[in-house]
C-alpha cells in the first residue's frame, strides 16, 4: 500500500510502499541505511542483502543523492529514530537516476544556493519553511473566514500609486497605456469593505525597493483586512488577534519543522494579547533613552524597530506617526493633524514591523486635499474620492506581510527564506 511518510505511525508493523527520492545514504558493508523522502517527510530505509537479494542490494549501493526510488518495506517503531519509524526495506524500484546533484550535505554558500533555488526547496530545512508559510497562510484564512470576512481580492494591474510613488513597478499595458503592479490591495478593499462590511484580500503585492536589506522583497505576499465603522482601536484588536492566533496555530501544528529549524519556541509561545502599546512620541523617547540618533518627525529604520522591540520582549503596537511620513489616506489625529491614525505592529527578536494600517481618512475634502498635497494625479483616484460621496463612514484595516511573519516564526535571518522563489533587487531567477 502506497503511504506518505508523514502518516507512517499509522501503518506501524505493516508492509507500505512509499514513493520519493533518495535524500542521503550510508552503509557499514552490510546494511544500507537509505534516507528517503517523498515532500511529506523524511524516513531511514534499512536494508539488507539478506532481505532484497544480491541485485537491488548492489544498486543501492550505487544509488546517489535525488535518485527517484520507490521503496518497499515494514514499518518498524524505533526509539532512536527522530520520526519514531523506519522501514525494513524489502524491495525497491529505481524511478529515475540523478547523478551530480548540486546541493550536497556540505556547506554552501548563499548565493550558489539562490540561483538553485528550485532544486534547493528540496533540502530539510527550506520544506519546513514552506510548510510553516503554508500554515501560517491557512491559519490567517481561518482567522478571516470565521470571523465573518469576505475574500475579495484586489486587482494587480493598477492605474495609480498605493503607498508612494517612488515605489512603483510600471507595465507596458498595452499599446496606449502604463499600468503599476499594486502595491496594496487597499484602495479597493476600501471599496469593497463598503460593500461588504468586513472584508480582505490576499495576493502578491509588489515594491520597486532599491534598498538591499534582509526584510525587503520586490515581490511579497500581504494580506489585508478592511473593516466599515472602525477606528483604530478596532484595527489594533484586530491585528493582534491574527497574529496570536497564526502563531498558536504553528505551534500547534509545525513542532516537527520548527524543530528542524531549531526554533526557540517558548519565545513564540510567550506571545500574548494585548501586545504594548506605545504612541510614536512615546517611541522617539524611548530611542533617545537608548542613545540612538532619532528625531520626531522621521521613519524608524531597522535599529529603531529592533531596539523597541526588544525594550518590551514582545510585539509593539506603535500608534501616531507623523502623517508626512505616511500615505495620503490616513485619517489625521483630532486636534492634532500632524499626527495620523497609525498602527504599525513591530514583531519581537528584532523581526521589526510585520504590520501596517490604521484609520483612513472618511472625510472628502481632506482627502481631495490630501491626495493633491502627494501630487498624484485625481483623475485616477475619482472612484477613490466616490467612496467619500456615497455614503462614507469611518473605517480602517491594516497589511500584513506573510513573509516578514514567517520569517519572525522560522527565526530566519533573510526573508529571501520565506518564500518559494524570492525577488529582490539583484533577483529574479530561477
Ligand atoms: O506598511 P505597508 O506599506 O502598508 C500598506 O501597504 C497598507 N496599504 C496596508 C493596509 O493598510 N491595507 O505594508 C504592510 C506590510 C508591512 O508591515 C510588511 O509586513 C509588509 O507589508 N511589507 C513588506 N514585506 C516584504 N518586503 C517589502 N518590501 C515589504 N513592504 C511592506
Ligand atoms: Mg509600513
Amino acid at each position: 500500500m502506497r503511504v506518505y511518510i508523514e502518516d507512517i505511525a499509522k501503518y506501524d508493523g505493516q508492509a507500505v510502499t512509499i514513493k520519493g527520492w533518495l535524500y542521503n545514504r550510508r552503509s557499514s558493508g552490510k546494511l544500507h541505511f537509505l534516507q528517503i523522502r517523498d515532500g511529506s517527510g523524511f524516513i531511514q530505509a534499512v536494508m539488507s542483502k539478506a532481505a532484497v537479494g544480491d541485485e537491488v542490494f548492489t544498486t543501492a549501493d550505487h544509488l546517489s543523492q535525488e535518485s527517484a526510488v520507490i521503496v518497499h518495506g515494514l514499518v518498524k517503531a524505533d526509539a532512536r529514530s527522530k520520526t519514531g519509524f523506519e522501514l525494513e526495506a524489502t524491495g525497491l524500484e529505481v524511478v529515475s537516476e540523478s547523478h551530480d546533484f548540486p546541493i550536497t550535505p556540505k556547506e554552501h554558500g548563499v548565493d550558489f544556493l539562490m540561483d538553485r533555488r528550485h532544486l534547493w526547496i528540496r533540502s530539510q530545512r527550506q520544506q519546513s519553511i514552506l510548510r510553516v508559510r503554508h500554515e501560517v497562510i491557512d491559519a490567517v484564512r481561518d482567522y478571516f473566514n470565521s470571523r465573518g470576512f469576505i475574500l475579495a481580492d484586489a486587482p494587480v494591474f493598477t492605474p495609480a500609486a498605493c503607498e508612494g510613488t517612488t515605489t512603483l513597478f510600471p507595465v507596458q499595458y498595452f499599446e496606449e497605456n502604463t499600468a503599476y503592479l499594486t502595491q496594496s490591495g487597499q484602495l479597493y478593499n476600501e471599496a469593497n469593505a463598503m460593500a461588504l462590511g468586513r472584508t480582505y484580500c490576499f495576493g502578491p503585492t509588489f515594491r520597486a525597493e532599491k534598498s538591499k536589506t534582509r526584510r525587503h522583497l520586490t515581490e511579497f505576499w500581504m494580506v489585508e483586512p478592511e473593516v466599515a465603522y472602525a477606528d483604530l482601536n478596532d484595527v489594533i484588536e484586530l491585528a493582534q488577534g491574527l497574529v496570536v492566533s497564526v502563531i498558536a496555530r504553528v505551534l500547534d501544528t509545525r513542532q516537527r519543522e520548527l524543530a528542524v529549524l531549531e526554533r526557540d519556541t517558548t519565545k513564540l509561545a510567550a506571545v500574548k494579547t494585548p501586545f504594548a502599546r506605545i504612541t510614536y512620541d512615546e517611541a522617539v523617547k524611548i530611542l533617545a533613552d537608548k542613545g540612538l540618533p532619532f528625531t520626531w518627525g522621521g521613519d524608524f529604520g531597522s535599529p529603531d524597530e529592533t531596539a523597541l522591540s526588544e525594550h518590551f520582549n514582545g510585539p509593539v503596537c506603535v500608534t501616531g506617526y507623523p502623517s508626512e511620513i505616511k500615505a495620503f489616506y490616513f485619517k489625521p489625529k483630532d486636534g492634532r493633524p500632524e499626527v495620523s491614525e497609525s498602527v504599525d505592529v513591530l514583531a519581537p527578536e528584532g523581526y521589526g514591523e510585520i504590520i501596517g494600517g490604521g484609520q483612513r481618512l472618511e472625510d472628502y475634502d481632506l482627502l481631495l486635499k490630501r491626495i493633491e498635497e502627494h501630487k498624484l494625479p485625481r483623475e485616477a483616484f475619482e472612484w477613490y474620492l466616490d467612496l467619500r460621496r456615497f455614503g462614507s463612514v469611518p473605517h480602517g484595516g491594516f497589511g500584513m506581510g506573510i513573509e516578514r511573519v514567517v520569517s519572525w516564526i522560522c527565526g530566519l535571518e533573510h526573508l529571501r527564506e520565506a518564500i518559494p522563489y524570492p525577488r529582490m533587487l539583484y533577483r529574479l531567477t530561477p
